[in-house]
């Protein structure tokens, strides 16, 4: 507690762009990630974003979350991102590559983004920083099993990457319920969600 405090003063008197020595061992990429760790729904709990107007798109959602499915099939892995907003859920699939803690679309006209893992003393979260290969802004999202983590050290490595305050989302907001395509029952589960949350 007392270090991850530490680092956010030291990023606080920095003022040049120049990430301090602290900030850089703070936001370093996991050694080892293990494929099967990632399999199943991580909900978005925080994120920070170098973009401003990204920031205020990304205020308009009530809940964000990723699945990753079929991680046995590595390093070409299934990846799913629902969002809900406006009381409707939007899902994007996409096929992913996983190479040490990189992940990149495999379709990069589409999406042109690296994803890094990077170490958080979170257990049960995957902290992922995307670089936008095309505008190189970055956004660094930190999701979880659980709806509610302790804030202190995102709070802290977001503002050693030089972003604005993170959005933190509503815990107690609805996830969407990825449905399998051509699945009623479980598209009537989704639509239930939607009006609940
Ligand atoms: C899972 O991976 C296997 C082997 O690569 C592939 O044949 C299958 O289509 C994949 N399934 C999904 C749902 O992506
Ligand atoms: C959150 O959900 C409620 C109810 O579905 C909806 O009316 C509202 O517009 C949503 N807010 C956002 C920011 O998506
Ligand atoms: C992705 O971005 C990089 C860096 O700007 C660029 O060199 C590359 O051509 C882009 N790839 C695609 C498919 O747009
Ligand atoms: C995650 O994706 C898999 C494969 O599409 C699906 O079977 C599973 O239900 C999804 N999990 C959630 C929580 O949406």
């Amino acid at each position: 507690m007392f270090a991850v405090c530490a680092v956010a003063l030291l990023c606080l008197m920095s003022v040049s762009h120049a990430a301090p020595v602290a900030c850089e061992e703070f936001l370093r990429p996991l050694d080892q990630l293990d494929p099967r760790h990632l399999e199943g729904r991580w909900a978005l709990v925080a994120g920070g974003f170098e973009n401003p107007a990204f920031l205020k798109f990304f205020k308009r959602r009530n809940s964000s979350s990723i699945n990753f499915s079929n991680v046995s099939a590595t390093p070409s892995i299934s990846f799913t991102h629902s969002a809900h907003s406006g009381g409707k859920c939007y899902s994007r699939h996409d096929s992913v590559s996983l190479k040490g803690s990189v992940l990149t679309f495999n379709m990069r006209d589409r999406l042109n983004l690296t994803v890094t893992f990077l170490d958080t003393s979170c257990h049960d979260c995957v902290l992922m920083r995307f670089d936008d290969e095309s505008t190189k802004l970055q956004r660094l999202y930190l999701f979880s099993r659980s709806r509610e983590v302790e804030m202190e050290e995102f709070k802290a490595q977001v503002q050693c990457l030089n972003m604005p305050p993170p959005v933190v989302m509503d815990p107690n907001k609805e996830l969407c319920t990825q449905q399998p395509t051509g699945d009623p029952a479980a598209q009537t589960d989704a639509k239930t969600e939607g009006r609940k949350a």
